[in-house]
Order: structure tokens, then sequence, then C-alpha cells
């Protein structure tokens, strides 16, 4: 009985040293998995030398698309819960008329409003992804802009 007892107990420190191990190890993996995929790093800062669209909707498929919706109407299952509405790309003229450094500005820093005490609105992507990747988002968010209103001017 006290051997079955010492030996559970030689079974359940190993586990725990082994989760450990495991935890330790995929946490550094994790680490450098995120800076390898974020490619952080000088390359990546500043404005990359030409849009890329492949790279620009990977992104925002990923992290914007539940508040601005897949076209860019600002209509995703998020979003419609929102209340200031996220930007509609296709249809908010007016706002879209800012310039390419005011959005990414936006995108980089977030939108603050302080509604009944509460500050809600667009998050901040600054810590979540490289200058190279707010750019290329901008432009996939320009280029839903431009095929939205390509389709409402084609509409009878
Ligand atoms: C949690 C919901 C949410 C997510 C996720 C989100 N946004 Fe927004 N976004 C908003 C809201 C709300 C506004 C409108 C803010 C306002 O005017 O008060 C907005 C506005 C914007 C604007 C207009 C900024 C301006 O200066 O008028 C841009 C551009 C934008 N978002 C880009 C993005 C990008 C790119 C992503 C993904 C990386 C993203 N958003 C993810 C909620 C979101």
């Amino acid at each position: 009985m006290g051997g079955f007892v010492s030996m559970g107990r030689g079974v359940l420190a190993a586990a725990l040293i082994f989760t450990g191990a495991l935890y330790g190890c995929s946490g550094d993996k994790g680490q450098e998995a995120a800076k390898a995929a974020k490619g952080a790093g000088p390359a990546q800062s500043g404005k990359p030398a030409a849009p890329d669209l492949a790279k620009g909707k990977e992104i925002y498929e990923q992290y914007c698309h539940f508040c601005h919706g897949y076209k860019g109407y600002g209509d995703g299952p998020v979003g419609i819960a929102l209340s200031p509405h996220p930007a509609n790309f296709v249809e908010d003229t007016k706002r879209m008329a800012k310039t390419d450094d005011e959005l990414f500005k936006s995108i980089t820093e977030g939108i603050h409003r302080d509604i009944g005490g509460e500050a809600m609105s667009m998050p901040r992507w600054q810590e979540v992804l490289t200058d190279h990747e707010r750019w290329h988002v901008l432009w996939y968010i320009r280029h839903l802009e431009n095929e939205g209103r390509k389709a409402a001017a084609q509409e009878p």
C-alpha cells in the first residue's frame, strides 16, 4: 500500500514536471512563432513599397470582419450590436474622404469615445499588427470601398 502511494506521488511529480516542461517549451516556441509570424523587426516598420491585397485580406478576415463585415459595410456580427457602429467603408463617403495617413493613424491608435462613461469604439492595433500589416489591411479596406462603389453604380 505504502509502495503504491509513493509510486503514485512519483508519477504525479513526473507528470507535473512534464507539464511544466511542455508549458515552458510551448511558451517560448509560441513567442518565437508569434515574432516570426509578425516579422517583427526593421523590415516591417514604416510603409511597405506596394500594397499586398492578399495579405491585407488575410489580416482583415482575421481581425476586422467581425465588426466591419466581410465586404466592409460595417455589418459584421459584432459590429451590428455596437454603438457607434463600426465604419462603413463603402457607404460612409465622408469618413472615407480622410487621407490614408489619417485612417492609418486610427487603425494604429484606435478611436476612443466616451459614451455614458464607457469608452467604446475602434480598437487600437499597434501592439497586434506591424506597420506593414496595418498598411496592407488599410489598402484592402480601400479595395473594399472601391469594389462596393462599383457594385452600387451597376445597380439599376
Ligand atoms: C470591436 C469592433 C471593431 C473591430 C474588431 C475593428 N473595428 Fe474598426 N471601427 C470600429 C468602430 C466602432 C469604428 C467607428 C469609430 C468611431 O467613429 O467612433 C471603427 C472605425 C474604423 C475606421 C475609420 C477610422 C476613422 O478615422 O474614421 C477604420 C479605417 C477601421 N475601423 C479599420 C479597422 C481595421 C483595419 C480593423 C482590423 C485590424 C478594425 N477596424 C477592426 C470597430 C471595430
